[in-house]
């Protein structure tokens, strides 16, 4: 039996929501990541892990780097979760560099990546996070638009706004690759 488990980092619940439909989908136990304690990764075989994109970083990926030992032999599943566009190659290479930095460099073998598309609601927003936006929104401003980037033109044209792209039909290749024995 493939024993499967889903934590998640999530600050506005978009994270969560794909945890929850992966749960769903495989029938395993959803924790947020601050609740699961690492020694009870033993009574799981795949472990699957999400976490929002915040400037480039991943939300709690560190769970993954500090418990490397408790994750050996298993399978894991690593997805993003992000305002970036999964479809643009541009992107996926970008959060692919951060999750290598995350890890000194190199992945370990037994970490597949995936990339879903979150959302953002900027009524919602901490003040800190608000405030790093509108910097965002300042620098691009003063970018030619000729050296603006597609994803900084959706920034700007979008900047306010209430936007979710979560899609329950993108957990797909996950729920296939998390369930498919053979594949360790
Ligand atoms: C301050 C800030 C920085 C962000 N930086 C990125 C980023 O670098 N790349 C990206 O794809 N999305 C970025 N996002 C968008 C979040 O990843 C997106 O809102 C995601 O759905 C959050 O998931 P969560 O609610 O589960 O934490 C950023 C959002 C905020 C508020």
């Amino acid at each position: 039996m493939n024993r499967i488990v889903v934590i998640h980092e999530s600050k506005y619940g978009y994270t969560k929501r794909y945890a929850e439909w992966l749960g769903e989908a495989l029938s395993c136990p959803v924790f947020e990541r601050k609740t699961f304690r690492p020694r009870d990764l033993s009574r799981y075989e795949t472990v699957i892990y999400g976490g929002g994109i915040y400037a480039g970083g991943i939300s709690g990926i560190q769970f993954l780097r500090r418990n490397g030992m408790l994750l050996s032999g298993k399978k894991v599943l690593l997805f993003t979760c992000g305002l970036a566009d999964p479809d643009n190659p541009d992107n996926i290479s970008n959060i692919r560099s951060s999750v290598e930095k995350a890890f000194s460099g190199k992945i370990p073998e037994q970490i597949r990546l995936f990339h879903l598309r979150g959302g953002m609601d900027y009524s919602r927003l901490t003040f800190v996070h608000r405030s790093m936006m509108s910097m965002l929104r300042k620098m691009l401003l003063k970018k030619e638009d000729s050296e603006r980037s597609w994803e900084d033109r959706q920034i700007l044209e979008t900047y306010g706004q209430c936007l979710d792209f979560t899609d329950r039909e993108s957990i797909r290749p996950l729920v296939e690759y998390a369930g498919c024995e053979s594949s360790l």
